[in-house]
């Protein structure tokens, strides 16, 4: 296997484990630094967090960089009538982050999602100052759809 290689795995409670020892909350993603936090591992919170990932109208990833969790990306909301879904991700810390790994699993949940699921639009959203994501969509094939309440809204169309 080439270890630099990455890869989008299905999450499993393992895994999930690994990825959530040693993770860090990004403060980018929190429109009111109030609710930051430092994140703390707790065995319990994982396999409750892991527990509520299993169902059907969506489908959690482990991001792999060779054998290890580097990251999450979910594609939710999976609406089988229109074939929509959305996608949300989030690397593990910041040792991970700024070396293309999030470019190279968003390309890779596209894929997946328009040629395992048959999904026709996958919709994306990041908080205004997230622009660090917004660039990461666009380079990676987003379209900027509008800007609404703080949030920025993204389509990927088949
Ligand atoms: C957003 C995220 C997935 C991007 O993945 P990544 O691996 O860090 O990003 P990449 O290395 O693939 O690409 C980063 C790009 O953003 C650019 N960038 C970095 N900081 C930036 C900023 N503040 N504003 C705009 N662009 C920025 C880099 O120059 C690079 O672009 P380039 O390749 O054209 O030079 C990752 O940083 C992450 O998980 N962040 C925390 C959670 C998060 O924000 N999730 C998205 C919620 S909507």
């Amino acid at each position: 296997m080439v270890m630099d290689e990455i890869s989008l795995c299905v999450m499993t409670r393992e895994l999930c484990h690994q990825l959530y020892s040693g993770w860090d909350n990004d403060p980018l993603i929190y429109a009111d630094m109030k609710l930051f936090a430092a994140y703390k591992y707790d065995k319990n919170a994982v396999n409750k967090y892991f527990d509520a990932k299993q169902n059907p109208s969506l489908i959690l990833f482990a991001i792999m960089k060779g054998e290890s969790p580097i990251g999450e990306l979910q594609l939710k909301q999976i609406d089988m009538t229109y074939k929509e879904c959305t996608l949300s991700i989030h690397l593990k810390n910041d040792a991970v982050k700024g070396k293309g790994y999030g470019t190279r699993a968003e390309q890779l949940a596209v894929q997946y999602a328009f040629d395992m699921l048959g999904i026709v639009a996958v919709n994306a959203d990041t908080i205004e100052k997230n622009t660090r994501s917004q660039h990461v969509l666009e380079k990676v094939g987003f379209r900027f759809i509008r800007e609404e309440n703080g949030f920025k809204y993204y389509r990927y169309e088949r």
